[in-house]
């Protein structure tokens, strides 16, 4: 496999939702490559379809339709048990709405990813100790999510998205809770986890959000308008 070949493809991506008899074709034709390494933002109103791409997208889902070539492999040819592990080594998410458990500690949130795999609880503990350290939270180890800011709370589901070193992070608007400048925080963060070679996949409805990513996909009622 040749390193220039696009981590991600995707060829005519459809989706669409069956509720009852209404068929709400969300995704409707949509063609991205993804470059290993890259920072895209994938831009468009509410109601795009920006999360529903970005759940395909971290084989959270699968699309209805065309084909989503994942470091060459069309996934469509994989059963479900192979993309959960593929899921769970590739990539890492964090979400507009932290996803913390409220009553373990930072750690321990962080941590959690890793408890059914076969690392060592005591490596684990320190893995997420340097984690929760490189993204400034040394002093809160010991936190529960309630007793942090809620950019504090985004900075811990950054640690525990990096916990299983992933390729590609994706963050759906990240920054969609907190206010300017806890934002400009935490987009200063998704660059150096950029930096560290991974590939960034940002979705916002905000333009400035948008520029700190390297390119802009921009998606219009389920269809990407600048190609
Ligand atoms: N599971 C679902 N069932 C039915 N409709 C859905 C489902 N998920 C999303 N949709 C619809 O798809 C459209 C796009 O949603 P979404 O991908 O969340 O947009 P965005 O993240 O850009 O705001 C919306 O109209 C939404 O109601
Ligand atoms: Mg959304």
């Amino acid at each position: 496999m040749s390193s220039s070949q696009p981590i991600i493809q995707l060829q005519d991506i459809e989706k669409t939702f069956l509720l009852g008899d209404l068929h709400i074709e969300v995704l409707k034709g949509v063609s991205i490559d993804i470059g290993r390494g890259e920072f895209v933002a994938l831009r468009g109103a509410s109601g795009s379809g920006k999360s529903t791409l970005m759940h395909i997208l971290g084989l959270l889902d699968r699309p209805s339709g065309g084909r989503y070539l994942l470091q060459g492999k069309n996934i469509a040819d994989l059963p479900d048990d192979r993309l959960s592990a593929l899921r769970n080594q590739l990539f890492g998410f964090i979400f507009q709405t932290f996803y913390l458990i409220p009553y373990i500690t930072a750690l321990e949130n962080v941590m959690l990813p890793g408890l059914y795999g076969a690392t060592p609880a005591r490596q684990l503990k320190r893995r997420a100790e340097e984690l929760l350290s490189q993204v400034g939270l040394a002093d809160r180890l010991h936190f529960r999510p309630g007793q942090l800011s809620g950019g504090q709370q985004q900075r811990v589901a950054m640690a525990r998205a990096l916990l299983n070193d992933p390729q590609v992070l994706l963050a759906d608007e990240p920054t969609g809770q907190l206010d300017s400048a806890t934002s400009a925080e935490i987009m200063a963060l998704l660059k150096s986890i950029h930096g560290q070679g991974r590939t960034v996949i940002l979705v916002t409805h905000d333009a400035a959000t948008a520029e700190f990513a390297e390119r802009e996909v921009l998606l219009h009622d389920g269809l990407v308008q600048n190609r």
